[in-house]
């Protein structure tokens, strides 16, 4: 099997530094993307890092026609699809553009799959699958309650239309990676997170504001039934969630697979409160934030953590960057696009 992968989102957040690792490991990448959600200097940015430049084509996964003449350059063995729209609460106000985008992107990839015999995807799955499960860590056997959102309710759907086609069609292998809280940004502090907007995850939100963008860090609510009464996840270092995309892939193309669809929880194991990181941050950077205990977030799930040893075990991943260079490399990257000299750090 050749080592040609197409990456759909490859320009987002998750996506570069997917690119980054990949490179790194040998493969040869085709990025697509609409840059709804990007830039395309991201392309500069893996390549400084890798002194390889990637392939892009602007193109929409919505639009079948403009993907399939990606697909009949033939160099396409294997494919991360990261492409979706994932704002939750823009997609509670503006469901059909949630459930468009993010159904029909990977309704066309799988149809383009089968169509020029590619065989093997991972996709992008979410924690938010499982909702507030009643027993923590999750394991991948946590049942998944219904979507908190529609956004959460289009990464069950992928999912399930992922599961049924590898069932159907027997032509294609599927490994969904459910993430937990991706954070920070590549060492270097040229690839990281672009939010548009005024952010709605905690850590841009807190880097933000460390730069001064934002005036105060609101931390929703106190009192939750967790040892210090803020909300708990398992926040993961970017750069390894990253490598998990390399070890799924490795693994369908080394034939390690023991099903045609396999789900693994991409998380550290380690739960870490709001709180927990606001003060470590703090410490990691030297600096004080700006921030005042406001009431809960609507929606918001109390606490999850991930049990990762069956990823652990079988693909051979494992989170390795401590919460302490997570946190660095995030304020370096804050401090990067805010025009900060940061050559001696
Ligand atoms: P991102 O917005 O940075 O990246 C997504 C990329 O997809 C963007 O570059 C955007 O321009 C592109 N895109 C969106 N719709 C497209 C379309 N129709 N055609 C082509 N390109 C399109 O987001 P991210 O954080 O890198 O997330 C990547 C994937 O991981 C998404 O599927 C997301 O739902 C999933 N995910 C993210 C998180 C998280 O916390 N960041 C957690 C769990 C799952
Ligand atoms: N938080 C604050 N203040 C903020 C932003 C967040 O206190 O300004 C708190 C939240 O209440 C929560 C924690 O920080 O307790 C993390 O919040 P995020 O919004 O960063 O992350 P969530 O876990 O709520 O959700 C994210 C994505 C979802 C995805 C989920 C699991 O936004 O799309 O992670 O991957 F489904």
């Amino acid at each position: 099997m050749g080592k040609g992968v197409l990456v759909t989102g490859g320009t987002g957040y998750i996506g570069s530094h997917t690119v980054v690792e990949l490179i790194e490991a040998g493969y040869e990448v085709i990025i697509v993307d609409n840059l709804s959600n990007s830039d395309e200097s991201v392309i500069e940015g893996i390549e400084a890092i890798t002194g390889i430049r990637p392939e892009f084509v602007k193109a929409d996964c919505r639009d079948i026609d403009a993907l399939e003449k990606i697909f009949k350059k033939g160099k396409i063995d294997s494919i991360i699809h990261f492409a979706a729209a994932k704002a939750v609460g823009e997609s509670v106000e503006q469901p059909l553009e949630y459930y468009h985008n993010n159904i029909l992107s990977l309704i066309n990839i799988i149809s383009l799959m089968r169509r020029h015999n590619v065989p093997n995807m991972v996709f992008s799955s979410s924690c938010t699958v499982y909702g507030q499960p009643e027993v923590l860590p999750a394991t991948e056997q946590t049942p998944r309650l219904e979507a908190e959102s529609p956004y959460g309710n289009t990464k069950r759907i992928c999912e399930d239309i992922i599961r049924d086609s590898v069932k159907a069609y027997g032509s294609i292998n599927a490994i969904a990676l459910r993430y937990f809280n991706p954070i920070g940004a590549h060492p270097s502090a040229l690839i990281g997170e672009l939010p548009r907007g005024v952010p709605n995850n905690l850590l841009p939100y807190v880097t933000q504001t460390a730069a001064g963008i934002r005036e105060v860090l609101s931390i929703f609510g106190d009192d939750y039934n967790t040892p210090d009464g803020f909300c708990i996840r398992d926040y993961i270092d970017i750069n390894d969630l990253a490598a998990a995309h390399v070890a799924a892939l490795d693994r369908m193309l080394d034939g390690k697979m023991k099903k045609s669809f396999e789900v693994f929880n991409i998380g550290t194991g380690q739960g870490v409160s709001t709180m927990e990181i606001v003060k470590t941050f703090e410490q990691v950077n030297g600096l004080q934030l700006n921030y005042r205990i406001t009431g809960r977030r609507e929606g918001d799930i109390e606490a999850i953590w991930a049990d990762p040893s069956y990823a652990n075990e079988e693909l051979g991943w494992y989170a390795r960057k401590s919460l302490y260079e997570t946190l660095r490399s995030a304020w370096k990257w804050q401090q990067r696009l805010c025009g900060i000299d940061i050559s001696d750090e």
